[in-house]
């Protein structure tokens, strides 16, 4: 087999490493051109069949030709390289200016705004903030409350009675409304007190307009020379601050076992602004058309409650009021079935 021409052999190994268009093919030439097995590798193998003079010329010139070979192919590899990594580069670009995704951001639920509102309008007053249990005994939700036993309210239609630890029905209960709160807080704190007392009630109810759990807030205000009148200012101040400046209210006359006189208190119709229409000629459906809205029970807490809980009632005079905050929160946001 004759030897293959040198000169040729450089430039086709050349050509080879110029024309690989990538990694692969770079080392794919290498091992068609440089190794044993090489065009270059059998004239290197050829030399040992010739003279020493002939030997060391070829010799030299092999050398040289492995040395320019090697040096492309370093060269052509940097080359290839730098391509590789500057493509990696753009297909992983991140675009640092671009704005980045904003998580979305949570709100105060409704109710809780509104509790807090009402809170705050009675603490601008004076009023301490005091919080009772959810469960009840019966004594706190009722009876110190003068409601006796064969009161309607305590019937199983609207309280969640709870079994004790000895399986006994009857003696705890979810708390019906937040009025037991002003017991536990006249048995603790000597008059005068001023309590705003927030807090989730229960009752066995479930509609448009009432859910099992729903908030109250109860108030009251005990002191000596407490009168109706203050009763009237405090809660028109209030309805007017968490309503509007000039919204008309009315007392009517009620009744509640643990407030004497009771009353109950309207506020102009939010929805229809008190003219009881609506639309087209028809009647506001929110106030049934009667331009009023009720709001509020209070009255003056009954000289018997305070001899439950060991006030003097020659001495000690004041009122408590209650509220239901889903109410004034569903008027105030124009929500027109509790449970949304
Ligand atoms: N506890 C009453 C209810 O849940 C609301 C209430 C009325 C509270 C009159 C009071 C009050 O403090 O004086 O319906």
């Amino acid at each position: 087999m004759p030897t293959p021409d040198l000169d040729a052999v450089v430039a086709a190994g050349r050509r080879a490493i110029a024309d690989a268009a990538d990694l692969d093919a770079l080392r794919e030439a290498e091992q068609a051109h440089l190794a044993r097995r090489s065009p270059l590798g059998e004239v290197q193998r050829s030399l040992g069949g010739l003279d020493e003079q002939a030997r060391r010329d070829l010799g030299r010139r092999v050398n040289q030709a492995r040395t320019t070979l090697q040096a492309e192919l370093a060269a052509r590899r940097a080359e290839l390289e730098a391509e590789r990594d500057q493509a990696l580069l753009e297909a992983e670009r991140v675009d640092v200016t671009l704005p980045g995704r904003v998580p979305p951001r949570g709100a105060v639920h409704p109710v809780t705004r509104t509790t807090d509102e009402i809170v705050d309008i009675f603490i601008g007053l004076g009023y301490r903030v005091v919080e009772g249990p959810e469960v009840e005994t019966d004594w706190y939700n009722f009876q110190a409350l003068n409601i006796a036993p064969d009161h309607p309210a305590r019937s199983m239609q609207d309280t969640l009675y709870i079994e004790s630890g000895d399986g006994r029905a009857g003696e705890l209960v979810l708390r019906t409304h937040t009025s037991p709160v002003q017991i536990r807080a006249m048995q603790e704190h000597g008059a005068p007190l001023y309590v705003i007392a927030p807090g989730r009630v229960y009752r066995s109810d479930s509609d448009a307009t009432h859910t099992p759990m729903f908030h109250q807030v109860e108030g009251f205000m005990v002191d000596s020379d407490i009168s109706f009148g203050h009763l009237k200012g405090v809660l028109t101040h209030f309805l007017q601050r968490i309503f509007r400046n000039d919204l008309a209210v009315r007392f009517r006359p009620s009744f509640f076992p643990f407030t004497e006189p009771s009353a109950e208190i309207d506020i102009q119709c939010v929805i229809c602004n008190g003219s009881g229409k609506a639309a087209e000629g028809r009647g506001c459906r929110v106030c049934k058309a009667s331009g009023w809205l009720e709001i509020l029970g209070a009255g003056m807490i009954d000289p018997q409650v305070f001899k439950f809980v060991g006030y003097d009632p020659e001495q000690i005079s004041g009122f408590a009021f209650g509220m239901g905050v889903e109410r004034i929160a569903m008027l105030k946001y124009g929500i027109d079935d509790i449970r949304l």
